[in-house]
Protein backbone atom coordinates (compact mmCIF):
# COMPACT_ATOMS: atom_id res chain seq x y z
CA UNK A 1 0.00 0.00 0.00
CA UNK A 2 1.49 3.24 -0.91
CA UNK A 3 0.48 6.56 1.12
CA UNK A 4 2.40 8.87 -0.76
CA UNK A 5 1.30 12.46 0.16
CA UNK A 6 1.43 16.14 -1.86
CA UNK A 7 4.48 18.71 -1.27
CA UNK A 8 5.61 21.57 -3.04
CA UNK A 9 8.98 22.25 -3.20
CA UNK A 10 10.67 25.60 -4.39
CA UNK A 11 13.52 24.61 -5.50
CA UNK A 12 16.48 27.17 -7.16
CA UNK A 13 13.77 29.11 -7.60
CA UNK A 14 11.21 27.45 -9.26
CA UNK A 15 7.64 25.59 -7.56
CA UNK A 16 7.89 21.87 -8.11
CA UNK A 17 4.97 19.24 -6.74
CA UNK A 18 5.50 16.14 -6.35
CA UNK A 19 3.81 13.02 -4.79
CA UNK A 20 6.64 11.16 -1.86
CA UNK A 21 6.32 8.48 0.69
CA UNK A 22 6.38 10.00 3.84
CA UNK A 23 9.58 8.13 5.03
CA UNK A 24 11.43 9.33 1.32
CA UNK A 25 14.46 11.34 2.48
CA UNK A 26 14.46 14.94 0.86
CA UNK A 27 18.17 13.90 -0.80
CA UNK A 28 16.41 11.18 -2.50
CA UNK A 29 13.37 13.18 -3.56
CA UNK A 30 15.98 16.24 -5.16
CA UNK A 31 18.23 13.61 -7.02
CA UNK A 32 15.71 10.88 -8.11
CA UNK A 33 12.00 12.66 -8.07
CA UNK A 34 13.37 15.67 -9.21
CA UNK A 35 16.39 14.53 -11.24
CA UNK A 36 18.82 16.98 -9.86
CA UNK A 37 21.93 14.94 -8.84
CA UNK A 38 24.29 17.44 -8.69
CA UNK A 39 23.55 17.03 -4.44
CA UNK A 40 25.29 13.93 -3.89
CA UNK A 41 24.76 11.04 -1.02
CA UNK A 42 28.00 9.89 0.65
CA UNK A 43 27.05 7.99 3.96
CA UNK A 44 23.13 8.89 4.08
CA UNK A 45 23.75 9.01 7.88
CA UNK A 46 24.58 12.93 8.61
CA UNK A 47 28.14 12.43 8.71
CA UNK A 48 29.69 13.35 5.52
CA UNK A 49 27.84 16.49 4.51
CA UNK A 50 27.46 15.43 0.67
CA UNK A 51 23.81 16.11 0.50
CA UNK A 52 24.17 19.74 2.01
CA UNK A 53 21.40 21.94 0.36
CA UNK A 54 20.16 25.35 1.68
CA UNK A 55 16.42 25.54 2.85
CA UNK A 56 15.02 28.45 3.24
CA UNK A 57 18.78 30.17 3.57
CA UNK A 58 20.06 27.49 5.93
CA UNK A 59 22.39 24.63 5.07
CA UNK A 60 21.17 21.44 6.14
CA UNK A 61 21.83 17.82 5.25
CA UNK A 62 18.72 16.58 3.18
CA UNK A 63 19.73 12.81 3.88
CA UNK A 64 18.53 13.61 7.55
CA UNK A 65 15.16 14.97 6.34
CA UNK A 66 12.35 13.65 4.95
CA UNK A 67 10.85 15.42 2.00
CA UNK A 68 7.44 15.62 3.65
CA UNK A 69 9.16 17.79 6.17
CA UNK A 70 10.34 20.35 3.81
CA UNK A 71 7.04 21.07 2.35
CA UNK A 72 6.64 24.66 1.21
CA UNK A 73 10.36 25.01 1.60
CA UNK A 74 12.47 27.15 -0.57
CA UNK A 75 15.71 24.69 -1.31
CA UNK A 76 19.01 25.53 -3.13
CA UNK A 77 21.07 23.22 -4.59
CA UNK A 78 24.44 23.43 -6.77
CA UNK A 79 21.96 23.44 -9.89
CA UNK A 80 21.23 26.72 -9.17
CA UNK A 81 24.31 28.67 -8.47
CA UNK A 82 24.96 29.81 -11.99
CA UNK A 83 21.45 31.60 -11.76
CA UNK A 84 22.46 33.75 -9.09
CA UNK A 85 22.82 37.33 -10.31
CA UNK A 86 26.81 37.01 -8.79
CA UNK A 87 27.50 34.17 -11.37
CA UNK A 88 26.62 36.69 -13.88
CA UNK A 89 25.31 33.64 -16.00
CA UNK A 90 28.51 31.71 -15.46
CA UNK A 91 30.29 30.07 -12.85
CA UNK A 92 29.73 31.60 -9.12
CA UNK A 93 32.77 32.99 -7.59
CA UNK A 94 32.56 30.10 -5.09
CA UNK A 95 32.83 27.42 -8.41
CA UNK A 96 35.23 29.53 -9.38
CA UNK A 97 37.28 29.79 -6.41
CA UNK A 98 37.38 26.21 -6.20
CA UNK A 99 38.34 25.76 -9.61
CA UNK A 100 40.98 28.32 -9.26
CA UNK A 101 42.68 27.17 -6.02
CA UNK A 102 42.28 23.66 -6.81
CA UNK A 103 39.81 23.13 -3.99
CA UNK A 104 38.58 19.46 -5.56
CA UNK A 105 39.75 16.55 -6.40
CA UNK A 106 37.71 14.14 -6.87
CA UNK A 107 34.23 16.47 -6.33
CA UNK A 108 32.45 14.17 -4.51
CA UNK A 109 32.07 16.69 -1.66
CA UNK A 110 32.34 19.64 -3.49
CA UNK A 111 28.51 20.61 -4.09
CA UNK A 112 27.87 20.33 -0.38
CA UNK A 113 31.04 22.24 0.09
CA UNK A 114 29.85 24.54 -2.34
CA UNK A 115 26.59 25.13 -0.53
CA UNK A 116 28.32 25.34 3.18
CA UNK A 117 30.33 27.98 1.61
CA UNK A 118 27.58 29.91 0.23
CA UNK A 119 25.82 30.01 3.22
CA UNK A 120 28.67 31.05 4.98
CA UNK A 121 28.93 33.98 2.42
CA UNK A 122 25.87 35.18 2.64
CA UNK A 123 26.12 35.48 6.45
CA UNK A 124 29.28 36.87 6.94
CA UNK A 125 30.74 38.11 3.64
CA UNK A 126 34.14 38.22 5.36
CA UNK A 127 35.19 35.29 7.03
CA UNK A 128 38.60 34.43 8.73
CA UNK A 129 39.93 31.31 8.37
CA UNK A 130 38.62 29.76 11.70
CA UNK A 131 35.16 30.81 10.45
CA UNK A 132 35.54 29.33 7.08
CA UNK A 133 36.82 25.62 8.92
CA UNK A 134 34.22 26.33 11.47
CA UNK A 135 31.68 26.65 8.68
CA UNK A 136 32.35 23.36 6.48
CA UNK A 137 33.07 21.17 9.79
CA UNK A 138 30.09 19.43 8.91
CA UNK A 139 31.35 18.11 5.01
CA UNK A 140 33.89 15.62 5.49
CA UNK A 141 36.78 15.79 2.52
CA UNK A 142 38.99 12.69 1.70
CA UNK A 143 41.15 14.49 -1.02
CA UNK A 144 41.67 17.87 -0.88
CA UNK A 145 43.20 18.55 3.17
CA UNK A 146 41.07 21.30 3.45
CA UNK A 147 43.16 23.95 2.95
CA UNK A 148 42.94 24.16 -0.56
CA UNK A 149 39.10 24.42 0.17
CA UNK A 150 39.26 27.04 2.72
CA UNK A 151 41.61 29.14 0.07
CA UNK A 152 38.44 28.65 -2.49
CA UNK A 153 35.82 30.26 -0.07
CA UNK A 154 38.17 33.22 0.64
CA UNK A 155 38.57 33.51 -3.06
CA UNK A 156 35.08 33.43 -3.04
CA UNK A 157 34.63 35.95 -0.43
CA UNK A 158 37.01 38.27 -2.21
CA UNK A 159 35.51 38.17 -5.60
CA UNK A 160 31.83 38.99 -4.23
CA UNK A 161 33.08 41.71 -2.26
CA UNK A 162 35.04 43.56 -5.62
CA UNK A 163 31.41 43.30 -7.30
CA UNK A 164 29.46 46.20 -7.55
CA UNK A 165 26.64 45.76 -4.51
CA UNK A 166 23.65 46.06 -7.02
CA UNK A 167 25.16 42.98 -8.92
CA UNK A 168 24.31 41.03 -5.98
CA UNK A 169 27.84 41.55 -4.17
CA UNK A 170 28.70 43.09 -1.08
CA UNK A 171 30.91 46.64 -0.54
CA UNK A 172 34.19 46.70 -1.72
CA UNK A 173 37.12 45.85 0.43
CA UNK A 174 38.38 48.38 2.52
CA UNK A 175 42.55 48.92 2.45
CA UNK A 176 43.53 47.18 5.56
CA UNK A 177 40.32 44.87 6.07
CA UNK A 178 40.08 41.34 7.15
CA UNK A 179 39.56 40.54 3.66
CA UNK A 180 41.99 42.13 2.37
CA UNK A 181 44.57 40.71 4.79
CA UNK A 182 42.75 37.17 4.80
CA UNK A 183 45.84 35.34 3.62
CA UNK A 184 47.44 37.12 6.64
CA UNK A 185 44.77 36.14 8.97
CA UNK A 186 45.44 34.55 12.46
CA UNK A 187 44.91 30.75 11.65
CA UNK A 188 46.41 31.03 8.54
CA UNK A 189 48.59 28.60 7.50
CA UNK A 190 52.23 30.05 8.22
CA UNK A 191 50.89 32.94 10.23
CA UNK A 192 52.86 34.99 13.08
CA UNK A 193 50.68 33.41 15.55
CA UNK A 194 52.13 30.07 16.17
CA UNK A 195 50.17 27.15 16.12
CA UNK A 196 46.31 27.15 16.76
CA UNK A 197 43.58 25.06 16.63
CA UNK A 198 42.45 26.89 13.12
CA UNK A 199 45.97 25.59 11.72
CA UNK A 200 46.94 22.39 10.22
CA UNK A 201 45.58 18.79 12.09
CA UNK A 202 48.49 18.13 13.28
CA UNK A 203 48.98 21.34 15.52
CA UNK A 204 51.56 22.73 13.12
CA UNK A 205 51.58 26.51 12.02
CA UNK A 206 52.59 25.01 8.38
CA UNK A 207 50.82 23.02 6.40
CA UNK A 208 53.34 20.48 5.93
CA UNK A 209 51.44 17.82 2.85
CA UNK A 210 52.11 19.49 -0.04
CA UNK A 211 55.20 19.22 -1.54
CA UNK A 212 57.10 20.84 -4.81
CA UNK A 213 56.42 17.90 -6.90
CA UNK A 214 52.75 17.16 -7.31
CA UNK A 215 51.99 14.65 -4.67
CA UNK A 216 51.39 15.06 -0.71
CA UNK A 217 51.13 13.30 2.51
CA UNK A 218 48.22 14.79 4.00
CA UNK A 219 48.81 14.06 8.02
CA UNK A 220 45.43 13.59 8.81
CA UNK A 221 44.69 10.13 10.18
CA UNK A 222 42.34 8.24 8.00
CA UNK A 223 42.28 10.82 5.25
CA UNK A 224 41.53 9.32 1.89
CA UNK A 225 41.83 5.63 3.66
CA UNK A 226 45.57 6.31 4.35
CA UNK A 227 46.18 4.44 7.89
CA UNK A 228 48.93 6.35 9.08
CA UNK A 229 49.86 10.04 8.55
CA UNK A 230 52.71 8.91 5.97
CA UNK A 231 49.68 8.38 3.60
CA UNK A 232 50.65 9.33 0.15
CA UNK A 233 48.56 11.19 -2.13
CA UNK A 234 48.64 12.10 -5.39
CA UNK A 235 46.48 15.09 -6.36
CA UNK A 236 46.64 18.05 -8.41
CA UNK A 237 47.74 20.41 -5.58
CA UNK A 238 51.27 21.07 -5.86
S1 LIG B 1 24.83 11.83 2.64
FE1 LIG B 1 23.96 13.23 4.02
S2 LIG B 1 25.52 13.64 5.45
FE2 LIG B 1 26.37 12.09 4.17
S1 LIG C 1 37.50 16.38 -3.41
FE1 LIG C 1 36.60 16.21 -1.44
S2 LIG C 1 36.18 14.10 -1.25
FE2 LIG C 1 37.31 14.22 -3.10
Amino acid sequence: MTDEREITLTINGTERTLEVEPRRLLVHAIREDLDMTGTHIGCDTGNCGACTVLRDGEPIKSCLMFATQADGSEIMTVEGMEDLPESDGELHPLQEGFHEEHGLQCGYCTPGMLMAGKALLDENPDPDEAEIREAISGNLCRCTGYQNIVKSIEYAADELAAQPATDGGTAAVEPGSSADVAANAPGTTGDADGPTAADDADGSDQFDGYDTEGGFSCGVENCCGGPSTDAEHHGDNA
